[in-house]
């Protein structure tokens, strides 16, 4: 089925979404697409369709059980935590974990990083094979230690590498194979997302998360979601829009705003993992539902501790229950 939601009008596009938010939780399992050339761009867009609000990926939170904590209150389509593409190659314990992904924790995407285009392209074989829904290469991880050695938001530096390498990937695998980017490396005034999103879109690429703030700009100052707008315009392939969307209202006005096939949202779902059902509700014209009650007592408890910037107290927090070693504080693409 083909299913263009990137080629829609901002109004159609408006309105399908919110066809698909009004449905709410009754919307029927979809039946497994065939992927490949040709396809994957519809398989992303009709997923999206249903489901437009997106769990972001975020190292040492979006692991399975958070996952699974935000599905109970909405959430559908999530992204695991980075994953470094030497670890997967050399079938590391950690990254086989992240990996394998249970029966009632998909649909999930796996992504993937590194500087070695190679590397990445191995790494996304093995990862194929778990079948996540689809692959997202991660071009947008500004952490010094990872965008300064090319990986990350590091290939923004060099968009050609870039484009190269997400078309060798997409060749690899029989999966739908998305990109997670910024809207430059920055701090030029012109920045390369609208032409490199039609070009991520030649190569193949199904769709394209893009966190609306420069590589440079860290988490720091406001996301434009303008930019969303102009490389959604560019495309036919979904773009979900992602930065400072925190609340349901966010959620509604950045769809609005940018006419995007989605939203994906990040720390707003740490403090607040319910963001999901709410933002269904609201955008159906429905009251908001109130908090899930053994929800109330840690949302309190995260909001107050939250750092607006980095969302790291309440990560802390959040995933206090898991086990932890210093290995685990590794790459921390904190954003
Ligand atoms: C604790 C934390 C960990 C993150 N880890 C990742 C990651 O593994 N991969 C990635 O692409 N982005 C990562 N990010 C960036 C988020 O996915 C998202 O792009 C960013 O937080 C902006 O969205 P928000 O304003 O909704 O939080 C991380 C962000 C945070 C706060």
């Amino acid at each position: 089925m083909e299913v263009s939601v990137g080629a829609m009008s901002t109004r159609t596009r408006a309105t399908s979404v919110a066809a698909v938010l009004a449905a709410g939780d009754s919307v029927p399992p979809q039946p497994r697409l065939p992927y490949g050339a040709g396809v994957s761009s519809a398989a992303v867009a009709q997923l999206l369709a249903q489901h437009p609000v997106v769990l972001a990926p975020m190292e040492d939170v979006t692991d399975a059980p958070f996952r699974r904590a935000c599905r109970r209150v909405g959430a559908h389509l999530c992204v695991t935590e980075l994953i470094a593409a030497e670890h997967i190659v050399a079938g590391a314990a950690r990254a086989r974990r992240r990996l394998d992904l249970a029966a009632d924790d998909r649909p999930t995407a796996v992504q993937i990083y590194g500087a070695n285009p190679a590397l990445l392209r191995d790494a996304a074989i093995v990862a194929a094979r778990d079948r996540p829904v689809f692959l997202d290469l991660n071009c947008g991880c500004w952490v010094p230690k990872i965008a300064q050695r090319g990986a990350g938001a590091g290939w923004l530096r060099d968009p050609a590498a870039m484009v190269a390498m997400a078309r060798a990937i997409v060749d690899a695998v029989d999966l739908p194979v998305t990109v997670k980017t910024r809207i430059g490396y920055g701090p030029e005034s012109h920045m390369p997302i609208v032409d490199l999103a039609r070009r991520l879109e030649d190569a193949g690429v199904a769709a394209i998360f893009l966190h609306c703030r420069t590589a440079a700009m860290g988490h720091a100052g406001r996301a434009d979601w303008s930019w969303a707008r102009r490389a959604r315009e560019a495309v036919t392939i979904p773009v979900v829009v992602n930065g400072d969307v925190r609340t349901a209202d966010d959620v509604v006005r950045a769809l609005a705003e940018t006419g995007c096939a989605g939203v994906m949202v990040g720390r707003g779902a740490i403090a607040h993992p319910w963001i999901f059902r709410e933002a269904r509700a609201l955008w159906s014209g429905g009251a908001v539902p109130p908090p899930p009650k053994e929800m109330r007592a840690g949302a309190r408890a995260r909001e107050n501790t939250t750092d607006s910037a980095s969302g790291r107290k309440s990560c802390r927090l959040q995933t206090s229950t898991r086990r932890r070693s210093p290995s685990r504080r590794g790459t921390k693409c904190t954003r």
